[in-house]
């Protein structure tokens, strides 16, 4: 079980679009009815849904959350509506599946688009008439549940692919919440690694919490954060957990921790090429780079820039971590305009 602090769960943000989500999430939890939570990963799905329960007429009822992407497709059958016993082989005894846990209450379906076919199915009924029968048995059961499901793909698209039952899909989304990713909500960077930050000094029972230098708010506000939130957390925990000295601001940034002269080789070139300019690069944001040597300069100058920060701007440290002289280190500066 994952115990969460109180404070974990506040949803921090003040940009518009955050702002119109959390009037869209107000409305949404007084009717009722199923809800959609749409949006890339680390954005915050999880909490909206959350939410949407705690405001909702049910909120003294169960929140009962599956992730449908961490089982099997038989087992997450078994495990949302239950089985007799020998319903299939290992099922020894009889099971109360997730609806009925959820009766009364919500049922928050995580990842929702991976569920297969014949869930799908069972699914639906159960949207449309609340019923369900639990796997081996033919007596039906009624529950009265309200669904919360969430995904990072576009639903439309995989109803389109075959891969998404379109009636399911137009049941579900009777309220969609598409949450924006955290590049276009600038305003919410800041505020949010402030928070983050100051929750790891507070646990290092630092005096207070220094802040972040004004070369480390540039790179934060800079890069493109394909993890959103959950990315910028683990980012910023990480920094602040290394910091020494707790009266200076945090300046050293490390976007990607496996980065090491010694990580093991990717399987495809091209893949890693592509993984590490997207993922390391502030400056492509959202954009793959269009050949080889756009790529090529994107990535040296993240290195030079990523080993200045990481040696706080000693120039010989930087360039002896990179295995270049001096020389060498000083004449790629130049080239990449960051002397
Ligand atoms: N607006 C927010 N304010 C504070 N923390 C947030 C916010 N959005 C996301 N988080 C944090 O980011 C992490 C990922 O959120 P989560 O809801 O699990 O994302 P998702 O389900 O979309 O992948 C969690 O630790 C969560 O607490
Ligand atoms: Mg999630």
């Amino acid at each position: 079980m994952r115990l969460i602090a109180p404070q974990d769960q506040t949803l921090i943000g003040e940009s518009p679009a955050f702002l119109e989500i959390i009037d869209q999430c107000s409305r949404a939890a007084r009717h009722d009815r199923p809800v959609l939570v749409i949006g890339e990963r680390g954005t915050g799905k999880e909490l909206i849904a959350a939410r949407l329960h705690f405001l909702s007429p049910r909120w003294e009822r169960g929140f009962v959350q599956v992730n449908c992407a961490a089982l099997p497709e038989n087992l997450l059958e078994s495990e949302l509506f239950g089985h007799e016993a020998g319903a299939f082989t290992g099922a020894s005894g009889k099971r109360i599946g997730r609806f009925e846990e959820a009766n009364n209450g919500t049922l928050f379906l995580d990842e929702i688009a991976t569920t297969s076919q014949s869930a799908q199915e069972k699914l639906l009924r159960v949207t449309e008439y609340g019923t369900f029968q639990r796997l081996g048995s033919n007596k039906t059961i009624q529950v009265d549940v309200r669904i919360i499901g969430a995904t990072n793909i576009d639903l439309p698209t995989a109803a389109g692919n075959g891969n998404f039952r379109h009636d399911l899909l137009d049941r579900l989304a009777l309220d969609v919440i598409t949450l924006p990713p955290l590049r276009h909500r600038q305003e919410d960077i800041m505020l949010l690694a402030t928070q983050f930050g100051q929750r790891v000094a507070q646990e290092r029972e630092w005096l207070s919490f220094p802040g972040f230098s004004s070369h480390m708010t540039d790179a934060l506000m800079q890069y493109h954060w394909p993890g959103n939130v959950r990315e910028l957390k683990n980012v910023v925990e990480r920094a602040v957990y290394h910091a020494e000295d707790e009266f200076d601001p945090i300046s050293i940034i490390e976007i990607d921790p496996f980065q090491s002269p010694f990580r093991p080789a990717p399987q495809s070139s091209d893949a890693a090429l592509s993984t590490v300019v997207r993922e390391k690069s502030n400056a492509v944001h959202a954009a793959k780079p269009t050949d080889y040597h756009q790529a090529v300069t994107i990535l040296e100058r993240e290195m030079l820039k990523n080993a200045l920060m990481h040696h706080k701007h000693n120039q010989r440290e930087a360039a002896k971590s990179l295995k270049l002289n001096y020389h060498q280190f000083r004449h790629q500066l130049k080239k990449h305009d960051l002397l």
